[in-house]
């Protein structure tokens, strides 16, 4: 059985399941890139929903006396947490909003916010840089 063609035979069919495998993990790979872009660029729900809502600054910069100068500082100045006043030039809507509800960057928490409240911040903040 063990002649040298044959040999050769289970040589080469090594070598293409090894490029079939690598073929394979490579497809695999860049499919799951391209879906966790696709998922990226799918909005968030209750960030359509607060963007499609009118916000109102006043009831907004209640709010945010309530919720948020503790660290933003009275007037939105600054103290634990960044000055606010550049934020809505500084950063997208949607990003302000992940910013509030998502709590990624501690120590700033998250919010359980309903999207009317979290438009009435982004109005507030929206007013700050004008
Ligand atoms: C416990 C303190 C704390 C509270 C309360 C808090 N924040 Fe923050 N906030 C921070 C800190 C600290 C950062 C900076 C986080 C980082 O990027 O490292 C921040 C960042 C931000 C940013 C991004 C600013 C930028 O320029 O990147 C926004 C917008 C923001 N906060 C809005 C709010 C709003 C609106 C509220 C109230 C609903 C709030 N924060 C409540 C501490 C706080």
């Amino acid at each position: 059985m063990n002649t040298p063609s044959s040999k050769a035979l289970i040589n080469q069919e090594q070598k293409i399941s090894f490029r079939r495998i690598c073929f394979l993990s490579i497809a695999t790979l860049a499919s799951l890139i391209l879906l966790w872009k696709i998922g990226n660029f799918k909005q968030d729900p209750f960030i359509t929903e607060t963007l499609s809502i009118q916000g109102e600054a006043l009831s907004g910069s209640k709010l945010f006396k309530i919720n948020c100068v503790g660290c933003h500082g009275i007037s939105a100045q600054g103290f634990v947490g960044p000055d606010l006043h550049e934020a809505t030039k500084e950063l997208s809507d949607q990003k302000i909003i992940n910013q509030v509800i998502r709590g990624l960057t501690p120590p700033m928490p998250s919010f359980e916010i309903e999207p009317q409240s979290m438009a009435d911040l982004l109005a507030y903040m929206h007013s700050l840089n004008q």
